[in-house]
């Protein structure tokens, strides 16, 4: 089991290029099942979700490599062999469900059991299920596994969405862009990687309009052709490595990154207090101490606040100057950072949906493990500004989003290393 020990109360300086998006390069891989030619995926990040993604592909008959040093991962599903997804890779990760519609959009059939991932609370997948019923897919449930088949193939429905679920927009346009007719999607997910799947998949030869907005539509094709492609920079990373800085105090140039993806976020770290300018690709920031309390933080679908970033904002927040409320509206279970928040000496009471946040002077290093993927990284974010070691275990769920964490901080100056 590796953990990661964190010696706090050093200032970070210097420069960090944000990763590819992890949840771009997801549905982006699992819309690679749709082509049966050569797929090359630039900007890839190292994360563990994407080496499940790929063990998915390959179990389904797919070719996929990944030349880690250049972050280049290569697929080819032209021999794709089965349409089933066994219990153990559906199980590592929540992504794994993208993989439903793009298996039944290129074979007509899908066997999968509900998908695994974090804890953040109940992960139904029920808008997903009723969107694929719409056009055209019968799903018959037993023992915790979902055979779905198309017996007349998939077709384009009208599909309006009782919440802007992002999975459930992704899920439906990789099955519309091989599907007989048009699919509109109404109170589609907004989220920017929404955007880069279109876009990917229209360099394929899909035919889609309107991601990004709130109406999606897409108009079925006969088949996709191969493509290059970068998969666009990690927005909730990006806006880690802020809150990084922001808790550990110091200056940071940020690069490689997409500073309009991160308009939801900016604004907040200037209401702290801290200086952030942005350029092209380059976000340039500096702390101030001591960090001031914010307004009230609501977490919303895009363009809100993301869900994705209220750990870290949060532990950002555990020393600032005065009262701070979030209001997790996305997840039922997202305060599971707390509890190690609150063992570092930060004083925050939950009740319910709502966090409110007593800004203390001192956080103290502690023994704790990572709770999921972003709570481990709002770990991290306190560790970097108590007082004494940290050592943080379960560090896989860490491993799932970010690439390399403890060498990207350390360059920037942190006493942070894994054993
Ligand atoms: C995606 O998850 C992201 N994951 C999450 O990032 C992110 O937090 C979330 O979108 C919201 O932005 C990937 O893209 C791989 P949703 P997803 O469907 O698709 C409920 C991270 O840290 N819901 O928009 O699962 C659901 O329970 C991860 O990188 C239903 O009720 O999010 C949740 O409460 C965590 N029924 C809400 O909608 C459904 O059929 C938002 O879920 C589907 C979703």
């Amino acid at each position: 089991m590796q953990k990661l020990i964190i010696n706090g109360g050093k200032k970070l300086n210097g420069e960090i290029r944000i990763q590819g998006a992890k949840n771009a390069a997801l549905p982006i891989m699992a819309a690679s099942v749709l082509c049966g030619e050569n797929i090359i995926l630039r900007n890839c990040p190292k994360i563990s979700d994407v080496y499940s993604a790929m063990r998915i592909l390959t179990y389904l008959g797919c070719k996929a490599g990944f030349e880690e040093g250049s972050g280049v991962v290569s697929l080819n599903a032209e021999s794709i062999s089965c349409s089933e997804i066994s219990d153990e890779l559906m199980r590592e990760m929540r992504s794994s469900i993208f993989f439903l519609g793009a298996v039944l959009g290129r074979t007509g059939r899908c066997r999968i059991t509900l998908p695994g991932g974090c804890d953040l609370g109940p992960r139904p997948i029920d808008m997903h299920l009723a969107a694929l019923r719409k056009m055209g897919v019968s799903i018959h449930e037993e023992y915790g596994a979902l055979d779905c088949v198309a017996e007349n193939g998939l077709h384009g429905a009208k599909i309006s969405l009782s919440f802007p679920s992002v999975g459930t927009t992704e899920n439906i346009m990789l099955a519309a862009v091989l599907a007989e007719g048009t699919t509109i999607i109404h109170n589609a997910a907004r989220e920017p990687e929404i955007a880069d799947l279109a876009e990917f998949l229209n360099r394929c030869g899909a035919k889609i309009s309107g991601a990004g907005g709130g109406k999606i539509t897409v108009s079925g094709v006969k088949k996709l052709h191969g493509c290059e492609y970068d998969i666009m920079p990690d927005r909730i990373a990006c806006a880690t490595y802020l809150a990084c800085a922001a808790s550990a105090g110091g200056e940071l140039v940020i690069t490689g990154c997409r500073p309009s993806d991160e308009e939801n976020i900016l604004p907040v770290f200037e209401q702290m207090g801290c200086i952030v300018h942005t350029v092209d690709d380059k976000i340039f920031f500096s702390a101030k101490r001591p960090l001031k309390a914010v307004a009230p933080i609501r977490t919303m679908v895009y363009p809100g606040f993301p869900t994705d970033a209220q750990a870290f904002v949060m532990a950002a927040l555990c020393k600032a100057k005065g009262t701070s409320v979030f209001v997790e509206n996305i997840f039922e279970n997202r305060y599971k950072h707390v509890g190690g928040l609150t063992r570092m000496g930060a004083d925050i009471l939950v009740e319910g949906k709502v966090a409110v946040i007593e800004g203390v002077n001192r956080l103290y290093g502690v023994k704790t493990e990572a709770p999921d993927l972003r709570g481990g990284a709002g770990l991290v974010t306190a560790a970097l500004a108590a007082e004494g070691t940290s050592e943080i275990s379960n560090v896989h769920y860490i491993d799932r989003g970010y690439e390399d964490i403890e060498k990207v901080l350390s360059s920037a100056g942190a006493d942070i290393k894994r054993i």
